[in-house]
Parts: C-alpha cells; sequence; structure tokens
C-alpha cells in the first residue's frame, strides 16, 4: 500500500483529486468505482468547480440503500446527483435500483455492469469498524454484488440522516469484496480521529474478515490518503 498522510480534509480532497484526474486522463475510455458518505464531499466540490472533461468517463457506484428511491433526499443516487452527476457530463453513471424488488436480478444485473466496466479506479471510504462499501465485519471475501445487513453501528452511524429509527434502512445493495478487488487501482481516504483505529488496523493488522479493509492489504496497486488524525495510531515505521 502507498500511503499518503496530509494536513486536513482539505489537502485529502486536493491529493485525492489528482489520483483521480491522472487516471481520467490516461486513456479513451475509463471506468470510475465511486463512493458516497462524508469522505469524498471535498473531492467532489473540486470537480464541480475544475470541471474536467469527463465525457469518457462512466461511473460505478460502490452501493444504494436498498428501499430507497433515487429520488429519495437519502438515497446514494440522490447524493451523486447532487455532488457530481448532474454538474459534469459522464458517458455513463450506474448505482444499483435501490426500488428492485428481486434482488437476486438486482444483484446480478449489477454484476455485469461492473463486468462490462472494471473500475480502472475505485475510490474507497472506510466505516469506524473498517468496512468497506456496506461489507461489514465478517463479510466473506468472495462476494460480488450482495444484499447486505448494515451492522447495527453503521445504522447509528447514518441515523442522523433520518427523521426516525424506523426511517434508518437496514439493508444495502453492495459491491462485494471480491468486486471491489477486481478494480485495477484502489483508492482508500479517510479523515478524522474516529477512523483512526480502523486505519490502523487495516494497515498494520492481519488480514481479516474482522476488519474487511484489512483484506486490500492483498491487492496489488493501493493508494491510501489519511489525515494526520485518521494517521494518529500508526506505528512510526508504518508511516514511511
Ligand atoms: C459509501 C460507502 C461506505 C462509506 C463509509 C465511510 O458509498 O460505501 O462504506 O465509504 O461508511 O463513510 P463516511 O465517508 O461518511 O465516513
Amino acid at each position: 500500500m502507498k500511503l499518503h498522510i496530509v494536513k486536513n480534509k482539505k489537502e485529502l480532497a486536493e491529493k485525492a483529486y489528482e489520483v483521480l484526474l491522472d487516471v481520467i486522463n490516461s486513456k479513451d475510455e475509463v471506468s470510475l468505482g465511486l463512493a458516497t458518505g462524508s469522505s469524498p464531499e471535498g473531492i467532489y466540490e473540486i470537480f464541480r468547480r475544475e470541471k474536467p472533461d469527463v465525457s469518457h468517463v462512466t461511473t460505478v457506484n460502490l452501493d444504494e440503500y436498498v428501499g430507497l428511491s433515487a429520488d429519495h433526499d437519502q438515497s446514494y443516487a440522490y447524493f451523486m446527483n447532487e455532488h457530481l452527476f448532474k454538474h459534469l457530463k459522464f458517458k455513463a453513471t450506474h448505482l444499483p435500483n435501490g426500488l428492485s424488488t428481486d434482488h437476486a436480478a438486482e444483484c446480478a444485473r449489477y454484476d455485469e455492469v461492473l463486468a462490462a466496466n472494471t473500475p480502472d479506479l475505485q475510490l474507497l471510504g472506510i466505516g469506524t469498524n473498517g468496512h468497506i462499501a456496506f461489507n461489514e465485519p465478517g463479510a466473506s471475501f468472495e462476494l460480488t454484488t450482495n444484499v447486505a445487513e448494515l451492522a447495527p453501528a453503521t445504522v447509528e452511524a447514518n441515523s442522523r440522516y433520518f427523521e426516525t429509527p424506523a426511517d434508518v434502512p437496514t439493508h444495502a445493495f453492495s459491491m462485494g469484496i471480491k468486486s471491489i478487488m477486481q478494480a485495477k487501482k484502489i483508492l482508500l481516504i479517510a479523515s478524522g480521529a474516529g477512523k483512526a483505529q480502523a486505519i490502523k488496523g487495516m494497515i498494520e493488522g492481519p488480514v481479516t474478515h474482522e476488519l474487511p479493509a484489512s483484506v486490500l492489504q492483498t491487492h496489488v496497486d493501493v493508494t491510501v490518503i489519511v489525515d494526520a488524525e485518521a494517521a494518529s495510531l500508526l506505528r512510526n515505521d508504518s508511516m514511511h
């Protein structure tokens, strides 16, 4: 893993944008795997400002809540439209369809989308429990797109965005770890002290299902960009 430690969220977004832009400008047809959540917000802000040419770029997102429509203001489709897709003209954009009722068929459809658009780069955030996409602790490393049950800690973390606890989705369509590992390059970003333990485990700990992000140690091309707080528990020798 290549590790970059930056001062703060602003520098993190700038550095990550550079990595993304290099991939975008590297060839005529590009597939980008994207993430939602607070971590990539600063990166998408730079996209909105810089407006790079993305007419040759197809995007595939990691996940979507089961039961939320694309126009629900907490759906990931809505998030992506607001932050990115309505501001730049991508060649095509893909997310799982949160409203599909035949879950197996939707997972199979998304696997086909991924097979046709293997990400040149997959952008990832990380959960405080070490999840990537919605692959929660204990998740198999062999899964492709699946319906994941959110861990109680994840439901709790998400509840701030919903009016009542009953509104908080408990399941999501999610790329599996096997799908994520197929990306040619992976860029994981994290900021804040809340992520420090997960970052330490991901980089220094054993590869274990208990910390799904640790599987990234076995991928050939992973770049990790963290701010000083998220790096605060790393041993000195991990930082070089
Ligand atoms: C989002 C996703 C999640 C988040 C993770 C971190 O598409 O798949 O795994 O990346 O929960 O979320 P934030 O960035 O909000 O801390």
